[in-house]
C-alpha cells in the first residue's frame, strides 16, 4: 500500500461571504503534494494563493470537496483535528512574527515549547536549527538587533524545529533584496528535501520559480497548469517583443530559449547563469531590464513547462553572424559558473544539431 499524500485536495472550492455577498474565490481545485516535494503557487493578485495555502494549513475550514491533510479530512473536522493537523506544520509568512520582547533563541523554543518538547531536548534542537539557517553566533540577539534576511531566518528556524512533515510559506522572499530572497528559498529548500517535508511555497517572485519540483499556477480561482499558464505568458512575452521590433520577436524568443535551454541542462541555473543570460539579453536587444528580466524568466518557464513556442521558420532567420552569436552566448551561459557539465555540452550539441549550426570545436 502506498502512503497517502501529506496534502490531497480533491475539487476544493470556497467562498468568501454571505447571502447576496457571497463570492466565490476557489473553483474545483485538486492536486497532491508528496513527501520532499516542493510546490511554488504562483498567480496574480487576488487569485486565491493564501486562501488556498491557509485551507491546506487547517487555519480556514474547508467548505466544499475534500481537504486531507496529514491523513485528516479536514472538510467538517474538529477543531480538536485542526489543532493537532496544524502542530505537524511548519508556517512561514510574509513578515516573520517573532516577538519583539524575546531573543531568536527564546522564539524558536517558544516554538517547541508548544509542540510539547521538554527543555532538555529542545536546547540542542534550537542551536542546531538556528546554526542551519546561519544564525549560530546571534542566538542572544532581539529581532530588533537583526537584518531583514536574518530575521526571514530566524522565523524559518521557528518553523522548521518541530521538523513538520508541511511546509507552508507565504511570500517568504517579499521584503528580501534579491540575494536574500534566494537564499532564504534554498535554505527552505534543503531542509525540507533533508527532513522529506512537503513545501508549498506562495510567491510573486519568478526568480525562484526554478527552486520548484512543479509550479501550480491559480487565476482567477481556477488552478491552471505550468503548461496553460506558459502558453498565455509565451504570447504576451510576443507582444512585447513585437512593439521593440516586429521582424526580430520570434528570433529574439528563440534565442532566450535556446539560452534557457544551456541553463537548464543541468537541472540548476546559477546565480551567475542568470546573470549571464540577463547579460547576453540586453546587449542584443533594447529591452528595460524589466522587460529583460521577463523574457529571461519565460524562456525558463518554456523550459520547465518543456512546450518549445519557437515554430521551425524562425530557425531560418538565423543568418552567419546570428548562427555564431547563438552558439558563442550558449557557451557563455554554460561556461558562466565556472566550469561546462557534461549535460550543458550535450544540451548545446543538441541544440546547434536542430538548428543546423556548425558547432565551433572546443
Ligand atoms: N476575509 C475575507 N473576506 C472576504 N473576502 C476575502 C477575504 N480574504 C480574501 N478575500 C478575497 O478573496 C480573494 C482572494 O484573496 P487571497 O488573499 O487568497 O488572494 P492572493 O492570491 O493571496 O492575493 P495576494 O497575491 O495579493 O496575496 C480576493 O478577491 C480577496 O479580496
Ligand atoms: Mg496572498
Amino acid at each position: 500500500m502506498t502512503a497517502e499524500a501529506p496534502i490531497a485536495l480533491e475539487n476544493v472550492s470556497y467562498s468568501y461571504g454571505k447571502g447576496d455577498m457571497r463570492k466565490q474565490i476557489l473553483f474545483n481545485i485538486s492536486t497532491s503534494i508528496q513527501p520532499g516535494e516542493i510546490i511554488i503557487l504562483t498567480g496574480p493578485s487576488g487569485s486565491g494563493k493564501t486562501t488556498l495555502l491557509t485551507m491546506m494549513g487547517a487555519l480556514r475550514s474547508a467548505q466544499e470537496g475534500s481537504v486531507r491533510i496529514l491523513g485528516q479530512e479536514l472538510k467538517a473536522a474538529k477543531y480538536r483535528t485542526q489543532m493537532k493537523v496544524r502542530r505537524e506544520i511548519g508556517y512561514i509568512f510574509q513578515s516573520h512574527n517573532l516577538l519583539d520582547c524575546l531573543t531568536i533563541s527564546q522564539n524558536v523554543k517558544m516554538a517547541l515549547q508548544l509542540a510539547g518538547v521538554s527543555n532538555r531536548d529542545g536546547k540542542a534542537r534550537i542551536k542546531n536549527v538556528l546554526e542551519r539557517v546561519g544564525l549560530g553566533e546571534h542566538l542572544h540577539k532581539y529581532p530588533s538587533q537583526l537584518s531583514g534576511g536574518q530575521l526571514q531566518r530566524a522565523g524559518i528556524a521557528r518553523a522548521l524545529v518541530n521538523r513538520p512533515r508541511i511546509v507552508l510559506a507565504d511570500e517568504p522572499t517579499a521584503s528580501l533584496d534579491k540575494q536574500s530572497g534566494r537564499d532564504v528559498v534554498e535554505l527552505i529548500q534543503e531542509l525540507a528535501r533533508e527532513d522529506g517535508a512537503a513545501v508549498v511555497l506562495v510567491t510573486h517572485d519568478n526568480r525562484i520559480l526554478d527552486v520548484a519540483d512543479r509550479i501550480l499556477h491559480l487565476e482567477d480561482g481556477h488552478m491552471r497548469s505550468l503548461t496553460e499558464a506558459v502558453s498565455e505568458g509565451t504570447s504576451r512575452m510576443l507582444n512585447l517583443l513585437e512593439k521593440h521590433d516586429p521582424n526580430q520577436a520570434s528570433y529574439l524568443a528563440t534565442f532566450a530559449f535556446a539560452l534557457a535551454r544551456v541553463a537548464y541542462a543541468d537541472d540548476k541555473v546559477t546565480m551567475e547563469e542568470r546573470d549571464e543570460m540577463r547579460r547576453i539579453l540586453k546587449e542584443f536587444a533594447e529591452l528595460k531590464d524589466s522587460e529583460v528580466n521577463f523574457v529571461m524568466e519565460m524562456s525558463m518557464m518554456q523550459k520547465r513547462a518543456q512546450t518549445e513556442l519557437s515554430n521551425q521558420s524562425t530557425q531560418e532567420g538565423f543568418d552567419g553572424e546570428r548562427k555564431q552569436l547563438l552558439v558563442d552566448s550558449l557557451y557563455a551561459i554554460a561556461e558562466a559558473d565556472g566550469r561546462v557539465s557534461e549535460e550543458e555540452l550535450q544540451e548545446i550539441h543538441a541544440i546547434t544539431a536542430e538548428f543546423g549550426l556548425e558547432n565551433r570545436a572546443r
